[in-house]
């Protein structure tokens, strides 16, 4: 009786610990910035943009990507995290709090919850297949420089229902071993160390392609600026990315942004992570496309590039093997930090909202992805007849959330901040009160956050609709 009395208060002392007062938060601005470009870096690194460099001008694509990014992505991090920081809470409880009561502004929040879960759900899939893939690479006997052969091997992969599935829960329940330990132990302990691994990888084999015997035509591929490729499609599609890639939109700036110490300075550390998510994606492509290109083979976009193109790659290069596990693992660590970052949203929602521990917190929001997830991971099998709005479920959560969810959340999150909350309160959350010299900066941002982000995000959004 005792026993089961200390027990229960120190189960509830643990869930107060949690929700309560000594609130887990990230520990070191190493910390901040490790969590904040795991989130950044993901499989959007790795084939959305490389691929949608080369159809879009290449160069000429990147310097639009850029100026995207400075006017869409990287203003509505900074509002995220700000507006993180200040409530300290998880999305939905942030917005509730900071909003005059009876505007609804929290919805902003709550679409930013369901935008994680859909996310999540093909997303897990491709990161099961990038899992799998380091799986048959270290075991061998999957190598063919022929992409007959390696277009078959990922359609058996994918067209298996019940290997679709295994790897899907694999990863989610290695994601939620490491949400389970929490922020500080769980997430910044983790992308701390992956983060330079992941670099480290990155340069090797981006040496390793650039050392290939024509190696120069993948690279001009890359870097030739193409200005003729550049329309007004372009730039959309440019911005649609550099929200997708920043991670904004959908509360998970927020609630990282809510784990940020009193002292980080938010502009700076926000494009601290813009560069170098950048730099990552750049890296991403010159690792890519001088092998491409050396060894003679078409340059697909999404999965087929990464699954069908480059085991082919691999295995036309000498020591291939050892490198295709090396981007494997690359790639893995890569979604590993997006998929924190994403889980993380509806975690803390259920943890401190609901008053649910973390590690019970943990567990319904992977099984609840575990169903919603393996509609997107049959989607190539059983589900492969079922389409809505003529799309499978893998295409309709990718298509709606980069397309619509994503830019609707920015779009509120932007006018909640430039409207509603107001300059007074921005300057004094951006300048930390006064102790950061960068007033101008917060000037000049908050005219972008006010007047420039919320028209294009509405264009992103129009095109998203098919309206324009
Ligand atoms: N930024 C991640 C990537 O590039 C994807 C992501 C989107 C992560 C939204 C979290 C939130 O892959």
């Amino acid at each position: 009786m005792e026993l089961e009395r200390e027990l229960e208060s120190g189960k509830a002392k643990d869930a107060a610990a949690s929700v309560g007062k000594q609130r887990d938060g990230f520990t070191t601005a190493l910390g901040v910035i490790a969590a904040t470009l795991g989130s950044a870096v993901g499989l959007g690194n790795i084939w959305k943009f490389p691929s949608i460099t080369g159809q879009n001008g290449g160069a000429a694509f990147i310097i639009v990507y850029l100026i995207s990014t400075l006017l869409v992505g990287l203003p509505v991090m900074i509002t995220e995290q700000m507006l993180g920081r200040k409530a300290r809470k998880d999305a939905i409880s942030t917005l509730r709090e900071l909003a005059p009561k009876k505007q609804p502004w929290w919805l902003a929040g709550a679409a930013g919850v369901l935008a994680a879960f859909l996310i999540m759900a093909f997303y897990t899939e491709v990161a099961g297949w990038v899992f799998a893939y380091i799986y048959k690479s270290v075991v061998g006997g999957f190598l063919s420089t022929d992409p007959a052969v390696t277009s078959q091997a990922f359609v058996d992969l994918i067209t298996n229902p019940m290997q679709s599935l295994l790897w899907q829960w694999v990863v989610l329940v290695v994601i939620g071993a490491i949400l389970m330990m929490g922020v500080s132990k769980g997430i910044e302990a983790t992308t701390k160390r992956l983060m330079p691994i992941l670099f480290v990888l990155l340069v090797a084999i981006g040496i390793r392609s650039l050392t290939l015997e024509g190696a120069g035509e993948g690279l001009r591929f890359l870097l030739q600026p193409d200005f003729s490729k550049v329309t007004w499609t372009t730039v959309l599609v440019a911005m649609g990315l550099a929200f997708f890639k920043l991670s904004t939109g959908m509360g998970t700036m927020i609630t990282y942004g809510s784990y940020f110490r009193e002292e980080q300075n938010i502009p700076g550390t926000a494009t601290k992570v813009m560069l170098a998510d950048l730099l990552v994606s750049m890296l991403a492509g010159i690792a890519i496309f001088p092998a491409v290109f050396a060894f003679g083979f078409e340059v697909d976009a999404g999965p087929s590039l990464l699954f069908i193109t480059i085991p082919a790659v691999f295995a036309s290069m000498p020591l291939g093997n050892i490198f295709m596990v090396l981007f494997f693992i690359l790639a893995g660590i890569a979604a590993t930090g997006a998929m924190l970052s994403l889980l993380e949203v509806p975690v803390a929602f259920i943890n401190e909202k609901m008053h649910i521990s973390r590690p019970v917190a943990t567990v319904i929001t992977v099984v609840l992805l575990a169903l919603i997830g393996s509609t997107a991971a049959l989607s190539s099998s059983t589900l492969a007849d079922v389409k809505i709005f003529g799309f499978t479920f893998f295409d309709l959560f990718d298509y709606t959330t980069s397309n619509i969810l994503l830019p609707v959340g920015g779009l509120f999150i932007a006018l909640f901040a430039g409207w509603v909350w107001g300059k007074d309160r921005i300057v004094d959350a951006l300048t930390n009160s006064g102790a950061l010299k960068n007033e101008w900066v917060v000037k000049a941002f908050y005219v972008v956050i006010k007047f420039v982000t919320p028209v294009l995000l509405i264009l992103v959004l129009l095109r998203g609709l098919s309206i324009i």
